[in-house]
């Protein structure tokens, strides 16, 4: 058995993510938000609900514990989320991490995206230099097909394309987690191929 914690198990793409990696008999989810309140619906054995803050190091400490992969879907205070992250996967011997990050945070998407990404390229900073097996996904514009189709790009390379479906998304992240040498220590940018 596989444990995952997902944390902003609440978010768009945590969303579309979580039942694909439901249908892996092998998993077991620990899904952690600040308001699990929407998570309910999601009744399954191999599922556990979990409500803390990930800016708080008791919760995610705690719920950090027995867990083998830690997915990270979250938005908002990102550099001091990573911090917290990285903190608490040492503090318990975890390695492997999935962080969701952003295109354009090493402008190469040959535009500079100023302000706005600055927490997507700091907390990006924080898990490139954390020594944990990392793999950091950084997904064009969001999109509602149900089409798996996707292109990826490494660190270094052009990013090419401007949007990229959740389902798409989703099935890069279900094959790292049953893939566990897959695509360590890499940065993936990821859009419609
Ligand atoms: N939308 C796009 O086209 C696009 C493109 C590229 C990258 N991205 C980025 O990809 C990431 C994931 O996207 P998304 O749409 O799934 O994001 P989202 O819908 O905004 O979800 C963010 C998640 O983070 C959780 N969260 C926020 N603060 C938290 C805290 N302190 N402790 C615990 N959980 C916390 C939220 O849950 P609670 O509030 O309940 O805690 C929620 O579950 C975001 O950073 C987004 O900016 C988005």
């Amino acid at each position: 058995m596989k444990h995952v914690l997902v944390l902003g198990a609440t978010g768009s793409l945590a969303n579309v993510v979580i039942p694909v990696l439901l249908k892996n008999p092998d998993i077991k989810l620990t899904l952690f938000a600040r308001n699990i309140n929407p998570l309910s619906k999601i009744l399954a054995d191999n599922v556990c609900l979990v409500q803390g803050d990930v800016l708080n190091f008791v919760q995610l400490n705690e719920a950090m514990q027995g867990q083998d992969i830690v997915y990270a879907n979250l938005a908002g205070s990102l550099k001091e989320m990573a911090n917290n992250v990285v903190k608490a996967m040492k503090n318990q011997h975890l390695k492997r991490l999935i962080w969701i990050s952003s295109m354009g945070i090493y402008d190469e998407t040959g535009q500079s995206h100023g302000a706005i990404l600055q927490p997507y390229r700091d907390s990006a900073k924080v898990i490139e230099q954390s020594g944990l097996d990392y793999t950091l996904i950084r997904p064009a514009w969001f999109t509602n097909d149900a089409a798996i189709d996707y292109k990826l790009t490494t660190k270094g390379q052009p990013f090419i394309g401007s949007q990229v479906s959740r389902r798409s998304i989703a099935a890069l992240i279900d094959k790292l987690i049953q893939r566990p040498d897959y695509a360590i220590g890499e940065s993936l940018g990821i859009a419609k191929g």
